[in-house]
């Protein structure tokens, strides 16, 4: 394969295909359309389904963010909600213009502690702090910088998410500042910052203005929630939208809170199961929702699994962007799903083939099996088994060929039949064709064998006659001078009678010799034969021979030469009573042939009858067996016959009997020669 060009491959590949059986191609052609349908089908299903999927599930974490912020801001409100209500308390405001740091020590002290707060702080109209509750040595500084105070110093309660500096936070408490501090952990995706820690604190703050009676700001309310390390909101957000849900062991849903890039409250948990703060945001991320400030929903490798995610943006109060919060869900239960989902499709795919080709094997069958017998009865026909017929199944066209197979089949037994019947008619016309031609072969070389006799004999007969006859007469004159009892006179009388029996043969020989025409008369061939018959009843020598006639009365009259004939038939009775020297039966009978275009005239006996090898040589002249005879009978018989246009038959059984049969060909019917008893002319 490999020394072939590429096309030629191909070609052969085609070639291979188009050469492979019938039901083998139906199969592996559906199978093509099949699979490339399925892998089409499949390949834009999965991604359909992936796209829903996927779709879904970052609606579904852009629901959960908003339900996140919810929570944020909730935790917000409560806090504005406590500072704005103590603001207000009287013993407050009482304890604050006495500068009673005492009481105000010991009531915001319980605030601060049934309301879970981390801070809660009271200054004076100037901003300055009276009362601080974690660390209430520390006071006296002016806190009229911070955007939060110096809003409510302006009568406005306000509340915002915010970054504390560690020197507020150490003022607060130590525990703060520890809490705030944080080494960054390495992360492989975050963007690079050139320091390697955080120091600074995130806190939920609300602050409200504390008035007297005439609306004057008499100081300032202001507490809060530091984030860091504190997982209430985070927790509290998993437990209200997740609802605590794990797949597989791990939680599907987590909340982060970021201070910049720095994950300081989360449920994320790192490969020992620890809140994985410490940690950074990508540097994706970082651009676009610390950087530009817009939202990011997508894909993202959170720690170490792949989550999907949405970040937005925290903003202090003066809307710059110092955090962000994020909402994930865990991205494994959609990737199985997506799995379980494409591996259903696939596996419903895979039956649905599997019954396809099941179906397709049916329906091929159907095609090819009534084929296959085609194919089968073609073979059985070209190997001349043309009584074999093909199944009919179906009226489809299959059916229809079938149909059309056998008829064509039964159309070429037929044809066959007649051809072989058309041989054996032409093997008999051939075989008949040759029994006439060996006939006129006989015949043709019995008239050249007579004719070249005739000719000698007339020759020789003429020279002997006259010799002859002066022998018989002066024999006779001696004879008539001679007394009986002369001692020659015997001898005298046998060469008279050998000398009558020589005048004998030479007419025989003249008769046979001359070729006189004949002259031809219509005759009635039953006189002629009642005529002959009585000339032999007359022979005292053939008494015991019993003579039967069987003669047709409504023969025509035939043209023939009178004489001629009844020579004829009188040598064949004669040879037929000298067939029966003991006696026996001569039937003449005479009919029309079968053909009606001849006269048949039968002349049976029931002689010695003639042995096979004389058969050929009846005709011949001088042939005979008998000692006083010529064998010019039958020659000359012959010879008449032949001058008639007409045959001369023998069958013979030896011990049985002879049958001679002439036929005389009948002439054109006219009106006067159908006359019964024909006139002769
Ligand atoms: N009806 C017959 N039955 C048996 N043999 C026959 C019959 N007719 C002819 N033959 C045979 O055919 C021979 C030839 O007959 P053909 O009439 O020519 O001569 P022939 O009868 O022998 O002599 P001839 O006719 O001069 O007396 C006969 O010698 C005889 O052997
Ligand atoms: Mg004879």
């Amino acid at each position: 394969m490999e020394g072939y060009p590429p096309a030629m491959n191909l070609h052969r590949n085609v070639q291979k295909f188009l050469d492979l059986p019938l039901r083998m191609k139906f199969v592996l052609s559906f199978l093509v359309v099949i699979l490339f349908g399925g892998l089409v089908s499949l390949f834009f299903g999965t991604r359909l389904e992936h796209r829903t999927i996927f779709s879904q599930a970052q609606a579904k974490v852009r629901h959960d963010l908003a339900s996140a912020w919810m929570v944020y801001d909730e935790k917000l409100n409560d806090i504005r909600d406590i500072v704005l209500l103590n603001a207000r308390r009287d013993s407050i405001q009482a304890a604050l213009l006495a500068g009673d740091r005492e009481t105000l020590l010991r009531t915001l002290a319980r605030v601060r502690r049934d309301f879970n707060l981390d801070i809660l702080t009271i200054t004076d109209r100037f901003g300055k702090v009276v009362q601080r509750t974690n660390l209430p040595d520390i006071y006296g500084d002016d806190q009229s910088a911070d955007p939060l105070v110096s809003r409510a110093l302006r009568k406005e309660t306000v509340t915002a998410t915010e970054i504390i500096c560690r020197p507020e936070l150490l003022k607060e408490s130590p525990d703060f500042a520890e809490r705030a501090y944080l080494q960054f952990i390495p992360t492989p995706m975050a963007a690079p910052r050139p320091e390697d820690h955080e120091e600074n604190g995130m806190m939920l703050k609300g602050a409200a203005p504390i008035l007297d009676e005439q609306g004057k700001v008499l100081g300032v309310l202001y507490g809060g929630i530091l984030l860091n390390q504190n997982y209430e909101i985070v927790d509290r957000v998993k437990e209200i939208v997740f609802k605590g849900e794990k797949y597989k062991g791990k939680e599907i849903g987590t909340v982060t809170i970021f201070q910049n890039d720095l994950r300081i409250s989360t449920n994320v948990t790192d490969a020992e199961g620890n809140r994985a703060i410490g940690t950074r945001v990508s540097q994706e991320v970082h651009e676009a929702v610390l950087r530009r400030g817009v939202p990011w929903v997508g894909r993202a490798f959170v720690v170490n699994h792949w989550y999907i995610t949405a970040y937005e943006p925290i903003k202090n109060i003066a809307g710059e962007i110092i955090g962000m919060l994020y909402v994930g869900m865990l991205e494994k239960p959609y990737i199985d799903l997506r799995n379980s989902v494409m591996l259903t499709f696939t596996g419903i795919a895979a039956l649905c083939t599997v019954i396809l080709l099941i179906i397709l094997f049916f329906i091929t069958s159907s095609i090819t099996n009534p084929l296959r017998r085609m194919v089968l009865a073609t073979n059985r026909i070209a190997q001349g088994d043309l009584n074999h017929q093909v199944r009919i199944g179906f009226r489809d066209e299959i059916g229809q060929l079938s149909h059309s197979f056998n008829q064509m089949t039964e159309n070429l037994k037929l044809a066959n039949e007649n051809l072989i019947q058309w041989g054996k008619t032409l093997e008999k016309r051939v075989e008949e064709r040759t029994k006439e031609l060996r006939e006129m072969q006989d015949y043709l070389l019995q008239s050249e064998k007579l004719r070249s006799l005739g000719k000698m004999a007339a020759g020789v007969a003429h020279e002997i006659n006259n010799p002859l006859t002066s022998i018989l007469i002066n024999t006779h004159l001696m004879l008539e001078k001679l007394e009986k009892r002369h001692e020659f006179y015997e001898n005298l009388s046998l060469i008279a009678d050998e000398t009558s029996r020589c005048t004998q043969i030479v007419k025989g020989l003249l008769e046979f010799a001359r070729q006189n025409p004949p002259q031809k008369t219509h005759t009635n061939i039953n006189e002629l034969i009642e005529r002959t018959t009585q000339l032999l009843e007359n022979q005292a020598s053939f008494q015991n021979v019993r003579i039967v006639k069987e003669l047709d009365p409504d023969l025509p009259a035939i043209k023939l030469d009178r004489n001629k004939i009844q020579q004829v038939f009188w040598n064949l009775l004669l040879n037929a009573c000298e067939a029966m020297p003991k006696g026996g039966q001569l039937t003449i009978s005479d009919s029309l042939s079968a053909d009606k275009k001849s006269i048949e005239v039968h002349f049976a006996d029931s002689g010695v009858g003639i042995p096979k090898e004389n058969v050929n040589k009846l005709f011949d002249p001088f042939f005979t067996t008998k000692s006083s005879g010529t064998g010019l009978g039958l020659a000359v018989s012959y010879g008449i016959i032949q001058q008639h246009d007409g045959k001369i038959e023998v069958k013979s059984e030896v011990g049985r009997g002879t049958v001679f049969t002439l036929s005389f060909p009948v002439e054109d019917r006219r009106p006067d020669s159908t006359q019964k008893g024909g006139a002769y002319e």
